[in-house]
């Protein structure tokens, strides 16, 4: 042999339980990796289908929408970010992009590489856009998508959503909107709010493992995509191939990609359970989990990120700790004494903030009791740097 067998692969995995309170994963349930265990199929078989349409009814009542094309990716979120853009975009095409936290720089920068050119709303870091301030850019540009993440989880920042898709439609725009950190957590009414494509990701709020992006394209949507001058630029991310596999269009359903059936299971089995909880009690104990997280960070010295509470959202919060206390101290401290992972901030809120994450069965009285006296453990008795 050129190269041996690794010694590391002589031994079997094995992997610790950690508590994932940050911006996610969040814990899987049992069920819901149990599911992941069941008997490999085909992913062409008549049981895989059967899993992708129940996946499907799942994903509609998540997204509140009777969108036939309602389907998942193979892939994160960021994924499910692509997939709108590419599909939607063509070179020389203009989208409006508020740009107020990690998200819509990163979507930006998609934009771009489509040949689509990017009309920025510049907002200070943590400000939603109003509707007035997103009605003035879309009047005078006339763009073909307004993009709006709705849980801006590197600032953990709420975006209203209410009234953006009738003002966008007057101007013959789409609204295009990242739901990774919020679906299912904080209402999203797809239809009612006339959303035209929302993508999400598995592994937050949903309790699945990471690796799938449900996506949901509105009737105005796919008007675009059939109107387009040349089919999407990357085949992988065609909303008219896909919806083939996923029997969108009422056709025999055709081969586009070998689909990650276990993963399917396990999405499967996380909206069964959402489904039997219901959404409305799912939103509530996600704003209750986050009001009691809130109060406890107050009374230990924490200052929330965002001031208003209109504008924070449930599933994530932001804070950042009185100014004698090492944040980086106080992650490594909770990973390595207790098992829990907190989140820090990302992109531009990267070594500003700390950031904890609520998501699905994380959004509970007693998981927040957990990591508030993890925190209190962690800002008393830090493990110095030196003594790693
Ligand atoms: C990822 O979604 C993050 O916000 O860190």
């Amino acid at each position: 042999m050129d190269v041996q067998p690794p010694a590391s692969l002589r031994s079997p995995l094995r992997l610790p339980h950690k508590a994932l309170m940050g911006a996610g994963p969040a814990n899987a349930p049992p069920r819901v990796l149990h599911a992941a265990a069941q008997p490999l199929v085909g992913h062409m078989h008549p049981e895989a289908f059967r899993v992708m349409d129940e996946i499907k009814e799942g994903l509609q009542y998540a997204f509140q929408t009777t969108n036939p094309v309602t389907v998942c990716l193979s892939c994160a979120g960021h994924g499910g970010m692509e997939a709108a853009l590419s599909n939607l975009l063509e070179p020389g095409d203009v989208a409006v992009v508020p740009l107020n936290g990690h998200w819509g720089a990163r979507a930006s920068d998609m934009i771009t590489r489509h040949g689509a050119r990017v009309v920025p709303l510049e907002l200070p870091l943590g400000q939603p856009v109003t509707l007035e301030a997103a009605e003035e850019v879309v009047s005078k540009h006339r763009p073909r998508l307004l993009f709006l993440v709705q849980a801006e989880s590197s600032t953990t920042t709420l975006q209203p959503l209410e009234g953006f898709g009738p003002m966008c439609h007057k101007y013959g725009t789409l609204l295009v909107v990242d739901a990774v950190a919020s679906l299912g957590g904080y209402p999203l009414w797809t239809d009612r709010w006339e959303l035209d494509v929302v993508y999400t990701g598995s592994q937050k709020v949903l309790n699945a493992p990471p690796g799938l992006s449900p996506i949901t394209f509105s009737p105005r949507a796919m008007e675009r995509v059939a109107s387009r001058r040349k089919p999407c630029d990357v085949y992988y991310w065609d909303i008219m191939q896909l919806g083939d596999y996923w029997g969108c269009f009422g056709n025999p359903r055709k081969y586009h990609h070998t689909g990650p059936i276990t993963l399917f299971y396990a999405l499967r089995e996380a909206l069964a359970i959402l489904a039997s909880e219901g959404l409305t009690a799912s939103w509530r104990r996600h704003e209750q989990a986050a009001l009691r997280l809130r109060a406890a960070l107050e009374r230990l010295g924490a200052k929330l990120f965002i001031e208003d509470p209109r504008h924070r959202v449930h599933t994530l919060t932001g804070f950042t700790l009185p100014r004698n206390v090492d944040p980086v101290a106080v992650t490594r401290t909770a990973m390595i004494r207790h098992g829990v992972e907190l989140g820090p901030g990302l992109g531009p809120t990267a070594g500003r903030i700390m950031r904890v994450g609520l998501m699905g069965v994380n959004a509970e009285a007693w998981a927040v009791d957990n990591v508030i006296s993890v925190l209190e453990d962690c800002v008393k008795n830090p493990i110095p740097n030196s003594s790693l």
